[in-house]
């Protein structure tokens, strides 16, 4: 322990030895930043407060990104000794950049940007060096991380408002590489997801999850459960498919058809029941409940007329959820 703060001191020394080689004054700007004048207070500046002042000298707040703003994150606070600058500052994530403080054409240890040397991995690997467990337990071997993303293509850290944790904006961020969703997002029925009441997040855990598609819970029912608990159950009549996946008749993104209905009823309810025989009918070879003069009645006051408890009913004459 005591070795590796040992060493991280050598290294940031290093990088402070090589600031005082000669260096032309890059940017035209007054280097002077409110931050660096608040940390260099005291007489006796902390390794941090150093590093903070090493890199800000030229990134600062007239650099072309807002770099201080990570002040009014928690990345930024000095006293929280598991957060960036309560550690190596600056270099907790971009590294300690000992080529780039030589010669500020060479492009420091890990650039996030996109024109970036680095790979996602690489790109990577500081965060999880802080953020490895919790929600981010799976990302290793999870869809986004086997398709090389990076944290950086959803977060964004040198701001005050990162739209990927905000729900009204996440959205826009999943959007980038998700057109088909955002098409179904945008059709008639939805989760409020435009609205910004419900987020992809609600869902999805997009660091990486043990059951299927990123599903925050293990399987679909229980994802959906979170909100809609009155369609847990235990019930006394059971509809199979209810209780083994709601996709099967919901698009949770979003339909044409009300309730988010992957399909119009009757329809929805022929795909799995092709009826030769409805019993408040007589044959019909179509599969459509027909009654002779009935049949059409039938068909415009849908199944859900009379099936209305089709998630599941309690009541004991509910065997076919007509109540
Ligand atoms: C002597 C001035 C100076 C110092 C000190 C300095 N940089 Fe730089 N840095 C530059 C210049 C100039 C560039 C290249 C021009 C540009 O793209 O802004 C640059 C580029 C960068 C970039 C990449 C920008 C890009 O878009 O390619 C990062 C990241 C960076 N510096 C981080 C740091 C960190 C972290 C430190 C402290 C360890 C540091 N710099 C110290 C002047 C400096
Ligand atoms: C030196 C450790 C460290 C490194 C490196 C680090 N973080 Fe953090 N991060 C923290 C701490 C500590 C917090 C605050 C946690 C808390 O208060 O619950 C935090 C908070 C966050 C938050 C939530 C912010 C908030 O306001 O709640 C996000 C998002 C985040 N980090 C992403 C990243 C990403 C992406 C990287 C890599 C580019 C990264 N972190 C690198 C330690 C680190
Ligand atoms: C596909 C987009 C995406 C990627 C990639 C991603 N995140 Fe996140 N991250 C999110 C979203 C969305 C939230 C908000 C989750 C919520 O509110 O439940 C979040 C929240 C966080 C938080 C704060 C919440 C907490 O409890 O920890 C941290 C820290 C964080 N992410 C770190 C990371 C790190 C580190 C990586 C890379 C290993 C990463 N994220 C990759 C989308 C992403
Ligand atoms: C918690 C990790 C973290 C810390 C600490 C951090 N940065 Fe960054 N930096 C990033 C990420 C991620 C980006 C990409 C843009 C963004 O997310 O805002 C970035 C972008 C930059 C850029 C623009 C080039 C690029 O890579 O896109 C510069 C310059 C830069 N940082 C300088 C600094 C300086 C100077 C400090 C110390 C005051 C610092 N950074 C501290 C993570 C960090
Ligand atoms: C109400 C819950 C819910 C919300 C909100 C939600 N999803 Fe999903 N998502 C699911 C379920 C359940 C599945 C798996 C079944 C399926 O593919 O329809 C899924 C599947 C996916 C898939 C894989 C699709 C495929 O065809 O395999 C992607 C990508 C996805 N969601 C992205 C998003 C994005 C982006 C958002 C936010 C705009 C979002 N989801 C919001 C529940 C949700
Ligand atoms: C930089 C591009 C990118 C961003 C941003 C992004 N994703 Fe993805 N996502 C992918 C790729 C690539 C895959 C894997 C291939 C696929 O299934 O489309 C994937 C897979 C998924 C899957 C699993 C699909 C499956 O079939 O198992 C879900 C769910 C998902 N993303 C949700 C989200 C959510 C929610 C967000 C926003 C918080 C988001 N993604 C942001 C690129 C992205
Ligand atoms: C984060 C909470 C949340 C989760 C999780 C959630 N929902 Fe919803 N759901 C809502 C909200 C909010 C509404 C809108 C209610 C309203 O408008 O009155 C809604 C509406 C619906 C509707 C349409 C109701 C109507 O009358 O049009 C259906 C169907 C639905 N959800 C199914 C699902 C399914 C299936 C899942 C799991 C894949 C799921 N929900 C997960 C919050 C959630
Ligand atoms: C067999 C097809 C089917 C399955 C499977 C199914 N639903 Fe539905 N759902 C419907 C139909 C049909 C409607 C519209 C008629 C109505 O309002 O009951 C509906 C309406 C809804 C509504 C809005 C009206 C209400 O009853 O609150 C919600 C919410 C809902 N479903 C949630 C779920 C959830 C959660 C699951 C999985 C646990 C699920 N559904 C599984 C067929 C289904
Ligand atoms: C994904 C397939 C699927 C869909 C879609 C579906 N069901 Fe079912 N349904 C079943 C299964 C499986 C059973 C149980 C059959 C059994 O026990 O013999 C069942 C049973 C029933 C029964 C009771 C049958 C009996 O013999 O007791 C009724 C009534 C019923 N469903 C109505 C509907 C209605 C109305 C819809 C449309 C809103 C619908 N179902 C959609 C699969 C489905
Ligand atoms: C006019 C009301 C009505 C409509 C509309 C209706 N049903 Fe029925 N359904 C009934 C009655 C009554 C029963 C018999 C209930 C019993 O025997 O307990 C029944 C029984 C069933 C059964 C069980 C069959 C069996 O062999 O026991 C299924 C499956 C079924 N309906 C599906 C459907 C589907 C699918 C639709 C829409 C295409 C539909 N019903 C439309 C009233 C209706």
């Amino acid at each position: 322990m005591i070795g590796t703060r040992l060493s991280r001191l050598a290294r940031v020394a290093i990088g402070m030895a090589l600031m005082c080689l000669p260096m032309a004054p890059l940017m035209a700007a007054e280097p002077a930043s409110a931050t660096a004048t608040a940390t260099a207070s005291t007489d006796n500046p902390t390794i941090q407060e150093k590093v903070v002042r090493t890199c800000t000298a030229c990134h600062h707040e007239n650099y072309k990104i807002p770099v201080m703003s990570i002040f009014k994150t928690k990345h930024g606070v000095m006293a929280d000794s598991r957060a960036p600058f309560g550690d190596r500052a600056c270099m907790s994530c971009h590294g300690d950049s000992v080529e780039h403080l030589k010669d500020i054409t060479q492009q420091p240890d890990v650039l996030f940007a996109e024109h970036s040397h680095n790979t996602p991995a690489e790109k990577n690997a500081p965060c999880l060096t802080c953020h490895e467990s919790g929600i981010r337990m799976h990302w290793k071997g999870g869809q986004h991380e086997t398709n090389n993303l990076a944290c950086v293509d959803c977060h964004k850290i040198h701001t005050d408002h990162d739209k990927v944790r905000d729900k009204k904006t996440q959205p826009q961020v999943c959007f980038k590489c998700h057109k088909d969703r955002q098409a179904d997002v945008l059709k008639p029925y939805s989760h409020p997801i435009k609205e910004g009441k419900v987020a992809c997040s609600d869902c999805h855990n997009p660091h990486g999850t043990v059951g299927p598609k990123l599903l925050k819970k293990n399987n679909v029912v229980e994802t959906c459960y979170q909100c809609h608990a009155e369609k847990r159950g235990p019930f006394l009549w059971e509809h199979p498919p209810v209780r083994e996946d709601c996709t099967n008749c919901h698009n949770p993104h979003g339909s044409i058809h009300q309730a988010l209905l992957k399909q119009r009823v009757p329809f929805l309810c022929q795909q799995c029941h092709l009826m030769n025989f409805h019993p408040s009918g007589t044959y019909s070879g179509t599969g459509i409940p027909s009654g002779g003069g009935a049949a059409q009645q039938l068909l415009l006051r849908g199944c859900e007329n009379c099936h209305s408890a089709v998630h599941g009913s309690n009541h004991p004459g509910g065997r076919r959820w007509q109540r």
